[in-house]
């Protein structure tokens, strides 16, 4: 038919925070991560953080990832912030988890806001995702550990491609929140899988990189040059 309307309540850390928000969702196909999915806004999105009380620790730290990252890409306090907390303070401060989901959820908001399709600021949201996408199906990883391994990688490469001087902040942040921060991956196999990402441009990548903590950019890679960086990692 032409669809139904719908809203999301959303339980965890990371759907709070991000995947509730945007209007893109999917699933994933085989090592293809959200091949197939929807394309439409909900109508409402209700918080009620006392679902909270029932998650798993493991899937705090999984939606951490997503904090660090708009931390890492748009909010250069919010990462301060990060780095003088632990996650036991906000999993037992009601008020300071409540003040944090809606930072979040208000960056994200504010992005998707300005570029629904995707063609300025809301490819920054993807910063960590290219290599975490291709590593997260093939390793069996939860998505939150293969974005933060994807933000370490990617951080490494914005030091190498733009002079980024704070990866090992980026890094001890993540290592902060329980989060992996590298795993061993075959640079071969990864490298296919990432060059059917969706931010692939015919024989370029835009790869998200950062300038410094609370600034990101979109910057090409010839697929030939991110090769090679994948093999060197
Ligand atoms: N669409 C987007 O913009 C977007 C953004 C980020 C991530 N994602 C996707 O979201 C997916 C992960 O979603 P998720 O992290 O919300 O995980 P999920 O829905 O898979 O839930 C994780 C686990 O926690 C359990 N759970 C959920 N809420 C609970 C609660 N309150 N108490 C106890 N148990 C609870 C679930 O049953 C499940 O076992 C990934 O596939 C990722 O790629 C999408
Ligand atoms: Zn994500």
């Amino acid at each position: 038919m032409r669809g139904i309307r719908f809203g999301f309540v959303p339980t965890t850390i990371l759907a709070l925070v991000d995947a509730s928000i945007g209007g893109k969702n999917g699933i994933d196909v085989g090592v293809y991560k959200n091949m197939v999915g929807i394309i439409r806004q909900p109508s409402f999105l209700l918080h009620d953080l006392s679902l909270l009380q029932s998650l798993p620790e493991k899937e705090w730290q999984n939606g951490f990832a997503e904090i660090i990252k708009h931390a890492c890409i748009k909010d250069a306090a919010m990462f301060k912030q990060l780095e003088q907390h632990s996650l036991a303070d906000y999993m037992k401060d009601k008020k300071l988890v409540a003040e944090l989901v809606q930072r979040n959820a208000l960056i994200k908001t504010k992005v998707v806001q300005k570029d629904e399709f995707e063609k300025g600021d809301r490819r920054l949201l993807n910063y960590g995702h290219t290599i975490g996408h291709a590593i997260e199906t093939q390793y069996g990883l939860m998505h939150g550990e293969a974005v933060a391994i994807g933000m370490v990688y990617a951080s490494q490469i914005s030091e190498q491609l733009l002079g980024f001087d704070a990866k090992e902040r980026v890094k001890a942040l993540i290592e902060k929140y329980q989060l992996p921060t590298t795993i061993s991956f075959d640079a071969k196999k990864v490298f296919e899988v990432l060059a059917m990402d969706k931010k692939r441009v015919q024989k370029e990548m835009n790869f998200v990189l950062l300038n410094k903590i609370g600034k990101a950019i979109v910057h090409p890679i010839p697929l030939q040059r991110l090769e090679k960086i994948i093999n060197k990692l």
